[in-house]
């Protein structure tokens, strides 16, 4: 690689981000957007998602939006198929859509929460929560690989959360185990995949000020909580992630997979 503009060339590829049109994903579309690729994003939000499409590609990026439920097995494999026939090819994925899973046990203070309690915990709360954030990471990737197998290669970015690897009062139980399966799903995947070209990789977020929980990090005494586990005394902005996003997606990364990219203002040395 010669030079900078080689080494994070993402011009022409062909992206795919579900939950693009807010957060975390926001940005992934939007960085890759802005550096030439074309995107699509996938989202369950759908006037959500035609405002982002309209921002996005207000300077002549190119970008469009799928209506999609991420948890819709049918529509998922739908939706992959009509980027391939749009774009030609799928050359990056972000396996990106998320929910929060509601309270932990303990509140910010450290008192029980009665409705985060594992003997209350709504069994179809649990069940939403593992398809969502785990299962469709498996259709997502399921469909990914379909494609990238048969133009011989491609990326595949999973956000997880550091919640994968440290345990969390304060968050919902269900959020936990399905972060660990996502990290433990994505080296699985780099083993079986590296073999056809198709590097896959954990982003692992830690507090990022998004809209997930209904914003809950914009309330000020859950901000300050996560504000104190940051070694930099703040919590990340989705630009934050853009950087992350961009090598993962680009020849500069060429090397890497199976990793876990844990980008968290150092928070999980500190939570306890
Ligand atoms: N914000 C954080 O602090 C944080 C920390 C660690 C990990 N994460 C992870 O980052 C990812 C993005 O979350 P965010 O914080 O940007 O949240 P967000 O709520 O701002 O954005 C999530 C987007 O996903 C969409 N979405 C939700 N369910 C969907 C579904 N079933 N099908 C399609 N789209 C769906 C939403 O409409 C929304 O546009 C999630 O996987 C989340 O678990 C977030």
């Amino acid at each position: 690689m010669a030079n900078l503009q080689e080494m994070f060339d993402v011009r022409g590829k062909s992206v795919i981000v579900t939950g693009g049109a807010s957060g975390i994903g926001r940005a992934y579309a939007e960085v890759m957007a802005e550096h030439g690729a074309r995107v699509c994003i996938f989202d369950l939000n759908s006037a959500q998602l035609d405002a982002v499409v309209a921002e996005l590609g207000r300077n002549g990026a190119q970008v469009w939006g799928q209506a999609v439920d991420v948890a819709d097995r049918l529509r998922m494999a739908e939706a992959f198929d009509a980027v391939a026939q749009r774009h030609g090819r799928i050359d990056v994925v972000f396996a990106n859509a998320g929910i929060d899973a509601g309270p932990g046990f303990l509140s910010t203070t450290g008192a029980r929460i009665p409705d985060g309690a594992i003997d209350v915990l709504d069994d179809h709360h649990w069940d939403r929560v593992i398809e969502v954030n785990l299962t469709s990471v498996y259709t997502t990737v399921k469909h990914a690989a379909r494609h990238m197998k048969a133009t011989g290669g491609g990326r595949i970015i999973v956000t997880s959360s550091i919640a994968g690897q440290i345990n969390e009062a304060i968050v919902g139980t269900p959020y936990m185990p399905a972060k660990a399966g996502v990290d433990h799903f994505v080296r699985q995947m780099a083993m079986e995949l590296g073999v056809f070209g198709i590097l896959v990789n954990c982003i692992s977020p830690g507090p990022f000020m998004t809209n997930i929980a209904g914003g809950r990090l914009k309330i000020p005494a859950d901000r300050k909580a996560f504000e104190e586990q940051s070694l930099i005394g703040r919590i990340g902005d989705p630009e934050d992630i853009k950087g992350l996003a961009l090598y993962l997606a680009s020849p500069c990364s060429s090397y890497v997979t199976g990793s876990q990219m844990v980008i968290d203002g150092g928070s999980m040395h500190r939570i306890k």
